[in-house]
């Protein structure tokens, strides 16, 4: 019997690479990737009220309050798309009362990944990445240098990648990501981030391609939370 379309969350700290495993996983499976990081910045860009509330909270590294975001993600998930395709949670859950709404909503992955990456290379990530404005690409100014003079010209820095925001950041995730990890104890794989992207896709790849075969069941895999 065909199987149901994939859900996956991907989580990890600001600039464990998220985003960028995100740009390859849909590219193979085609999932629909819900990233709130993007949608956030997307209503900051647009000038909505939600942006601007949004903003002052991603300036200073905090969590925007629930209400917001969870509004965001249970509409977005609620899209026809969604249902054919299979969705791809980036940055979603990231509190325990976030996780505890989709427990509520009977909304869980097959799998949950973790990003593992030491804190010095995130601060060194957040500072060279940019971001192309007219196809969302993620550059890094001396991993992944633009292919093109036009695209670096257009190239765009976030407001929340300096040295000050990433610290607070990443103190918030540290406070956070421990609360939510309980919750997908059993489907919750951790990968080292710290090698090239490349690399890191390929395990990402046979995980996902292993759930989807239906060859290993998510409870049955090797958990390796809390290390
Ligand atoms: P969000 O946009 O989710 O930011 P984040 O978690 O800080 O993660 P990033 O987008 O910074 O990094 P990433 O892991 O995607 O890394 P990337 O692939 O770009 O959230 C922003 C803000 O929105 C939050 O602070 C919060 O205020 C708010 N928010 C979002 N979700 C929320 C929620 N659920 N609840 C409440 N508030 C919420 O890579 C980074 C850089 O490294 C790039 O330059 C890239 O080229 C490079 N790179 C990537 N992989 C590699 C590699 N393998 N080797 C070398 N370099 C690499």
């Amino acid at each position: 019997a065909a199987r149901e379309p994939l859900k996956v969350m991907i989580s990890g700290a600001p600039a464990s690479g998220k985003g960028t495993q995100c740009e390859m996983i849909v590219e193979k499976y085609g999932l629909v990737h819900i990233s709130t990081g993007d949608l956030l910045r997307a209503e900051v860009s647009a000038g909505t009220e939600i942006g601007k509330k949004a903003k002052e909270y991603m300036d200073n590294g905090m969590l925007v309050p629930d209400e917001i975001v969870t509004d965001m993600v249970v509409s977005r998930l609620s899209h026809k798309d969604v249902k054919e395709k299979g969705w791809l949670l980036d940055g979603y859950p990231r509190s325990s009362s976030q996780a505890g709404t989709l427990e509520k909503m009977k909304i869980r992955p097959d799998i949950f990944i973790v990003l593992d990456v030491p804190d010095e290379i995130l601060i060194d990530r957040c500072v060279g990445r940019r971001m192309d404005p007219l196809t969302g690409k993620i550059y890094h100014l001396r991993n992944f240098p633009p292919e093109t003079e036009d695209i670096c010209a257009r190239l765009i820095t976030r407001s929340d990648d300096t040295q000050e925001k990433v610290k607070s950041r990443l103190q918030t995730y540290k406070q956070n990501s421990d609360a939510i990890f309980p919750t997908y104890f059993d489907l919750l794989r951790k990968i080292n981030g710290n090698r090239p992207k490349e690399i890191v896709f390929e395990e990402i790849d046979s995980l996902l391609q292993q759930i989807s075969d239906g060859a290993v069941k998510p409870k049955n895999m090797e958990v390796i939370a809390g290390n």
